[in-house]
Protein backbone atom coordinates (compact mmCIF):
# COMPACT_ATOMS: atom_id res chain seq x y z
CA UNK A 1 0.00 0.00 0.00
CA UNK A 2 1.00 3.46 -0.85
CA UNK A 3 2.26 5.57 1.85
CA UNK A 4 2.76 9.30 2.16
CA UNK A 5 6.28 10.15 3.68
CA UNK A 6 6.74 13.14 6.26
CA UNK A 7 9.26 15.94 4.72
CA UNK A 8 9.39 18.95 6.05
CA UNK A 9 6.99 22.29 7.30
CA UNK A 10 5.67 24.01 4.60
CA UNK A 11 7.19 27.11 5.78
CA UNK A 12 10.54 25.39 5.32
CA UNK A 13 10.32 26.37 2.07
CA UNK A 14 9.89 29.88 0.70
CA UNK A 15 7.24 30.53 -1.89
CA UNK A 16 8.31 30.20 -5.60
CA UNK A 17 11.89 28.18 -4.75
CA UNK A 18 12.40 24.39 -3.99
CA UNK A 19 14.32 22.59 -1.72
CA UNK A 20 15.70 18.92 -2.29
CA UNK A 21 15.63 15.82 -0.37
CA UNK A 22 16.40 12.66 -0.08
CA UNK A 23 13.02 10.34 0.06
CA UNK A 24 13.45 6.46 0.58
CA UNK A 25 16.96 6.32 -1.60
CA UNK A 26 15.60 8.94 -4.10
CA UNK A 27 16.68 12.41 -4.83
CA UNK A 28 13.54 14.27 -4.90
CA UNK A 29 13.08 18.11 -5.23
CA UNK A 30 9.75 18.99 -3.36
CA UNK A 31 8.22 22.98 -5.05
CA UNK A 32 6.36 25.24 -3.50
CA UNK A 33 4.14 27.72 -5.55
CA UNK A 34 1.56 29.64 -3.08
CA UNK A 35 0.27 27.31 -1.65
CA UNK A 36 0.36 23.95 -3.72
CA UNK A 37 3.15 21.96 -3.61
CA UNK A 38 5.24 19.05 -6.43
CA UNK A 39 7.39 16.34 -6.12
CA UNK A 40 10.04 15.45 -9.38
CA UNK A 41 12.88 13.40 -9.03
CA UNK A 42 15.77 15.75 -8.64
CA UNK A 43 17.67 14.50 -12.30
CA UNK A 44 17.44 16.62 -16.27
CA UNK A 45 15.79 13.63 -18.47
CA UNK A 46 18.52 14.95 -21.06
CA UNK A 47 22.03 14.17 -19.41
CA UNK A 48 21.03 13.11 -15.32
CA UNK A 49 21.97 16.82 -14.13
CA UNK A 50 20.65 17.32 -10.96
CA UNK A 51 17.61 19.95 -11.43
CA UNK A 52 18.11 21.32 -8.19
CA UNK A 53 19.46 25.07 -8.04
CA UNK A 54 18.00 25.74 -11.26
CA UNK A 55 15.92 28.99 -11.94
CA UNK A 56 12.71 28.40 -11.19
CA UNK A 57 10.45 30.88 -13.89
CA UNK A 58 6.53 30.47 -12.95
CA UNK A 59 5.49 26.58 -13.00
CA UNK A 60 8.92 25.93 -14.37
CA UNK A 61 12.18 24.79 -13.46
CA UNK A 62 15.51 25.37 -15.85
CA UNK A 63 18.28 22.83 -15.88
CA UNK A 64 21.59 24.90 -15.51
CA UNK A 65 23.65 22.65 -17.95
CA UNK A 66 22.13 22.77 -20.91
CA UNK A 67 19.20 25.02 -20.21
CA UNK A 68 16.12 22.50 -20.73
CA UNK A 69 12.92 23.40 -18.79
CA UNK A 70 10.52 21.57 -17.35
CA UNK A 71 6.87 22.11 -15.87
CA UNK A 72 6.90 21.56 -12.45
CA UNK A 73 3.04 20.59 -12.10
CA UNK A 74 3.32 18.01 -14.63
CA UNK A 75 7.18 16.97 -15.35
CA UNK A 76 6.75 17.86 -18.94
CA UNK A 77 9.65 18.82 -21.44
CA UNK A 78 8.88 21.98 -22.39
CA UNK A 79 11.68 23.68 -23.79
CA UNK A 80 14.74 21.15 -25.10
CA UNK A 81 17.41 19.67 -25.26
CA UNK A 82 15.27 17.40 -23.25
CA UNK A 83 12.49 15.32 -24.20
CA UNK A 84 11.24 13.18 -21.60
CA UNK A 85 9.27 13.77 -18.51
CA UNK A 86 10.84 14.18 -15.46
CA UNK A 87 9.48 11.75 -12.96
CA UNK A 88 6.61 13.21 -10.69
CA UNK A 89 5.53 12.12 -7.28
CA UNK A 90 2.35 12.86 -5.80
CA UNK A 91 3.07 15.44 -2.90
CA UNK A 92 0.77 17.64 -0.67
CA UNK A 93 0.66 19.55 2.13
CA UNK A 94 -1.09 18.14 5.62
CA UNK A 95 -1.83 19.93 8.82
CA UNK A 96 0.94 21.95 7.47
CA UNK A 97 3.33 19.57 6.73
CA UNK A 98 4.55 18.30 3.40
CA UNK A 99 4.09 15.27 2.96
CA UNK A 100 5.03 12.69 -0.42
CA UNK A 101 4.29 9.31 -1.82
CA UNK A 102 8.08 8.09 -2.51
CA UNK A 103 6.89 4.84 -4.50
CA UNK A 104 4.21 6.18 -6.60
CA UNK A 105 5.49 7.85 -9.38
CA UNK A 106 2.26 9.68 -11.67
CA UNK A 107 4.24 9.98 -14.86
CA UNK A 108 6.49 7.34 -16.18
CA UNK A 109 9.41 7.39 -18.63
CA UNK A 110 7.63 5.50 -21.60
CA UNK A 111 11.38 5.63 -23.14
CA UNK A 112 15.22 6.65 -23.03
CA UNK A 113 16.50 9.43 -25.14
CA UNK A 114 19.32 8.10 -27.05
CA UNK A 115 22.71 9.92 -25.71
S1 LIG B 1 21.53 17.89 -18.56
FE1 LIG B 1 19.78 19.15 -18.29
S2 LIG B 1 19.59 20.16 -20.20
FE2 LIG B 1 21.28 18.85 -20.46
Amino acid sequence: MMHFVDVCALQDIPNGKHRAFVIEGVSILIFRINNEVHALENRCTHLDFPLQGGRQIGSTIVCRKHGARFDICTGKAVVGPAVDPVRRFEARIHHGRVEVQPGKTVVRHLFRKAI
